[in-house]
């Protein structure tokens, strides 16, 4: 650690005043311009599981990484053009004893910090068009907890800490980049970086955006997972650790219970129309379409109540009812569109409800109304 000389008065070409009103004003003008993309993920983040596009996509062979890594493209592509705009404009009126490379890796970090936490923001909020709004004003919000280590005495590891969010660290960043730049002789280079002013270093600010950038990252994909929303079956926890991916929600010698039980049950006979012995041999080798105990309520109302079936191997099948019986419920259920509340379901041996991930690469699904990405227009 060590100290910059301090370069004297006469180099400075504005004011100490002006210096410090466009020291406290950089940091919000900066946040401003990267609300754009920000607002632009969280609103078609919001809008596409609002839609429906996102789980249809799943159902037709979409998996979550492709997903992922698409918007982290797309965030990646508005952030370098938006952050070479700042970084050209910064350096001709702003920082001129910057390093302007450095300067523009600040920002296209803080950039991709934002991906990670555009996605944590938005896993919280209801699916809704406007969680866009809700998430940048949540985003604005969350740039005055820098006030809170406005103080210069704050100790270091309280700066470093605070710098988990990503407004907190750019704020801290855009202070060391001022000092560099208006009071340091050499200015920010790669050598002057490790110095300390008021107990932060540029390279330290740095370190942590990294660190920002995996760990909002992961953590908004994490809870994009487990986090339920109004469509597509939340994971449990711990999926990560499981051997087989997705959510237990009625216990295994329950489940094997139900399956084991013909769709009859204790049901009056008269209801359910008998099957040959080679339909009967299907159902014991699982070469079928098992559902038991199906149910799914809305409040206080019950959609499907308790639904038993079984869809055999070379057979059409199809679902009858008046309207509001049930259908699309059921197979919004089978699909993995909604989570049911009660019962299980199993095809070809595969736990429908406990492993999606896995029933997806056999399933094709024609959906009552068009499943489609927003731009695509054609
Ligand atoms: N998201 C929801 N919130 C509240 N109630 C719902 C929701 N979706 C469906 N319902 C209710 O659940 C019941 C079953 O609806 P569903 O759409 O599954 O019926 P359906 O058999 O497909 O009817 P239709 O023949 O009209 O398509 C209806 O009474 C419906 O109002
Ligand atoms: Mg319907």
């Amino acid at each position: 650690m060590g100290y910059a000389p301090l370069k004297s008065d006469e180099f400075l070409d504005i004011s100490p005043i002006g210096i410090q009103q466009l020291t406290q004003n950089f940091p919000f003008f900066f946040m401003i311009i990267y609300l754009i993309p920000f607002y632009y993920v969280t609103s078609k983040v919001a809008a596409e599981k609002e839609s429906k596009s996102r789980e249809g996509m799943k159902m037709m062979g979409l998996n979550d990484s492709t997903y992922f890594l698409s918007w982290f493209i797309v965030f990646a592509l508005i952030s370098f053009i938006t952050s070479g705009f700042i970084t050209i404009v910064s350096a001709i009126h702003i920082f001129k004893y910057v390093n302007m490379f450095l300067f523009f890796c600040f920002c296209m970090l803080y950039s991709m910090t934002l991906y990670g936490w555009a996605f944590t923001i938005v896993s919280f909020l209801p699916t809704k068009r406007t969680s866009g709004i809700a998430a940048t004003l949540f985003h604005v919000i969350s740039f005055y907890l820098c006030f809170l280590i406005q103080d210069p005495l704050t100790p270091p590891s309280v700066q470093y800490g605070m710098s988990i969010f990503p407004n907190i660290c750019m704020n801290q960043i855009v202070k060391q980049i001022f000092f560099y730049n208006y009071s340091t002789a050499e200015g920010l280079t790669f050598n002057t970086g490790s110095m300390t002013y008021q107990g932060y270093s540029f390279r330290g600010g740095i370190l942590m955006m990294l660190f920002n950038v995996v760990f909002w990252a992961l953590l908004g994909i994490y809870l994009d997972q487990v986090v339920p929303s109004q469509f597509g079956i939340a994971k449990p926890l711990c999926f990560c650790f499981q051997r087989r991916r997705g959510g237990v929600r009625i216990n295994d010698a329950e489940r094997q219970r139900l399956l084991a039980d013909d769709e009859i049950g204790s049901k009056d006979r008269r209801n359910f129309e008998m099957v040959s012995d080679s339909l009967k041999k299907q159902e014991r080798e699982n070469n079928c379409l098992k559902v038991r105990g199906l149910v799914k309520k809305f409040g206080n109302k019950t959609a499907v109540g308790g639904t038993n079936l079984t869809m055999y191997n070379g057979q059409i099948f199809a679902l009858l009812g008046h309207n509001g019986a049930g259908k699309t419920t059921t197979i919004s259920m089978l699909t993995g569109l909604i989570e049911p509340n009660e019962g299980c379901a199993e095809v070809f041996g595969i736990d429908i409800f406990n492993n999606m991930d896995e029933m997806r690469k056999i399933l094709g699904v024609c959906p009552q109304h068009d499943v489609l990405f927003e731009f695509l227009t054609a």
